[in-house]
């Protein structure tokens, strides 16, 4: 076993050596503060990670911040390729490959083990987030067990403090854990639930990857750091719980499934959230490990670096049925999830169309509903440089023809243009849109000259400028 695979406190550690992480020594309050001191960090030409060694009112208790703020620390620190190609190559083998967890019974998190009643408010600071904020939140990786098959999901949900130390978990019906609830629901059972603080980074990435439904996500933390994450039995609930984890907060979901209130709290795009009610728990069982560290996510303040798998699984998805047809996948920096730019191989008559076929296919992707717009490229287009996307969208797409708007669909509530309606109580949808930027295979072919089609390229031959500059102008100018 590594404990650099298995513990964020090591992870910490070594970036701490890297001299990527900063310790803040004087006291700090959670609630509105170490969200402001996380946002400041936007100005830096690097983001580093902050450890808060003193958090007011929580003696004992550290606060983490922005260690998903920069993409080379996070790929760096789970020893993952740097190349987002190359990236998305080994995490789709990881996706195929996924690592049984190994089950231990000492564990980290169990150093201190307090049973219901407990207050977790009293234990665990919790955080506004953004100043409009009216609730105290905690960003947690949510286990839930399906009252049925047992499997597990693993995603990261928020959770509020509520009145008599229940919390909210706010599990929305077209997320998995949400699904979980409703078949609960259906049968009249409690569903158990375990929020983790404080986790391994491979075990967030996983959570936050939008992967088919019943997928073994915790197998997927493993594969991604190639060694099984070590569990260990929860106290008060029949499931598994990351046993390197800071915090577990135990508990379940019963009968009849009252709902708490809470928003808004500040979401990825950068717009605040709604006011909505979702689901109560009841706390059973609160285990942490001696002055834990717990990490504070401020979405839409600095860049995040978590979901790496919803690439690589939106690849996945359309080469299961299209193969080598489709070569790469990505989302937008601006729209993320909401905007998938796909690039495809044409090369034979009968592609044409094919290139739509792949667009719908993506809308269908893991347990996405936030994608709204794909944008189809030929494969001479880097689809991480949006100015050759844009370039691509203006020279090869007759708008008139080439865009296809689909039916509203559900889409994601913190994409405003939806989520509006939630207000008015009228479905979370959105129309959906393709572009397809792929040269028509008619045009493709079209010759103005022999040899010279309608977007055949101009092209010089290659030069080694070195050769043409004296010394000084070399040093200065190349490199
Ligand atoms: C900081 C952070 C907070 C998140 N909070 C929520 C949330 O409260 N509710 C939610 O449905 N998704 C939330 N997400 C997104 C989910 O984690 C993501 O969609 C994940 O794939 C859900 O798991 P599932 O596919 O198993 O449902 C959050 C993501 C991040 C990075």
């Amino acid at each position: 076993m590594s404990i650099e695979k298995q513990d964020l406190r090591a992870v910490l550690h070594k970036i701490e050596q890297e001299r990527e992480l900063v310790r803040v020594k004087r006291s700090v309050d959670p609630l509105i503060e170490i969200p402001a001191v996380v946002k400041a960090l936007a100005r830096l030409p690097k983001i580093p990670a902050l450890l808060f060694e003193s958090v007011k009112r929580y003696p004992g208790v550290r606060a983490c911040g922005a260690f998903f703020g920069d993409r080379s620390r996070v790929l760096r620190s789970l020893d993952l390729p740097m190349e987002p190609i190359a990236l998305n190559s080994y995490i789709v083998e990881a996706l195929e490959k996924p690592l049984a967890p190994r089950l231990v019974t000492n564990a980290p998190c169990k150093e201190n083990v307090r049973k219901s009643p407990v207050d977790l408010g009293k234990i665990i600071f919790p955080t506004k987030g953004a100043s409009q904020s009216k609730h105290l939140y905690y960003h947690t990786v949510v286990f839930t067990k399906h009252p049925r098959t047992g499997r597990i999901n693993m995603g990261m949900y928020r959770v509020t403090l509520q009145p008599r130390g229940k919390v909210t978990v706010n599990l929305r019906v077209t997320q998995h854990g949400g699904m979980h609830l409703q078949v609960a629901k259906e049968i009249n059972v409690p569903l158990q639930v375990a929020l983790c603080l404080g986790v391994h980074p491979s075990i967030y990435e996983a959570a936050t990857s939008e992967l088919p439904y019943g997928y073994d996500e915790v197998g997927l933390a493993g594969a991604l750091v190639r060694e099984p994450v070590e569990m260990v039995k929860a106290e008060t609930v029949d499931m598994l719980v990351p046993a390197h984890a800071e915090v577990v907060v135990e508990g379940e979901i019963r009968p009849p499934y009252k709902l708490g209130n809470e928003g808004p709290w500040p979401e990825y795009l950068g717009y605040l959230g709604m006011n909505i009610n979702p689901p109560l728990m009841d706390v059973t069982a609160i285990t942490f490990r001696n002055n834990p560290v717990v990490p504070i996510f401020v979405p839409g303040a600095i860049p995040n670096v978590v979901s790496i798998g919803n690439e690589a699984q939106l690849l996945r998805t359309l080469r299961s049925f299209a193969g080598e047809f489709v070569v790469d996948a990505a989302f937008t920096h601006g729209a993320r999830r909401h905007h998938a730019v796909v690039k495809v191989r044409k090369t034979h008559p009968h592609h044409e169309g094919y290139q739509l076929n792949v667009a719908m296919a993506a809308f269908g992707h893991g347990s996405s509903t936030a994608l709204d717009q794909v944008t189809i490229v030929d494969e001479d287009i880097d689809i991480r440089n949006y100015r050759e996307v844009d370039w691509a969208v203006s020279t090869r797409c007759n708008f008139s023809k080439q865009v296809h708007i689909l039916p509203e669909a559900r889409s994601h509530q913190n994409n405003p243009i939806a989520g509006v309606r939630e207000l008015s109580e009228e479905p979370i949808i959105t129309g959906k849109m393709i572009v397809d930027a792929t040269i028509p295979w008619a045009y493709r072919v079209a010759e103005k000259s022999p040899g010279i089609t309608f977007f055949t390229r101009s092209s010089w031959p290659e030069v080694d400028l070195g050769t043409y500059l004296q010394p000084e102008d070399k040093k200065r100018w190349l490199k």
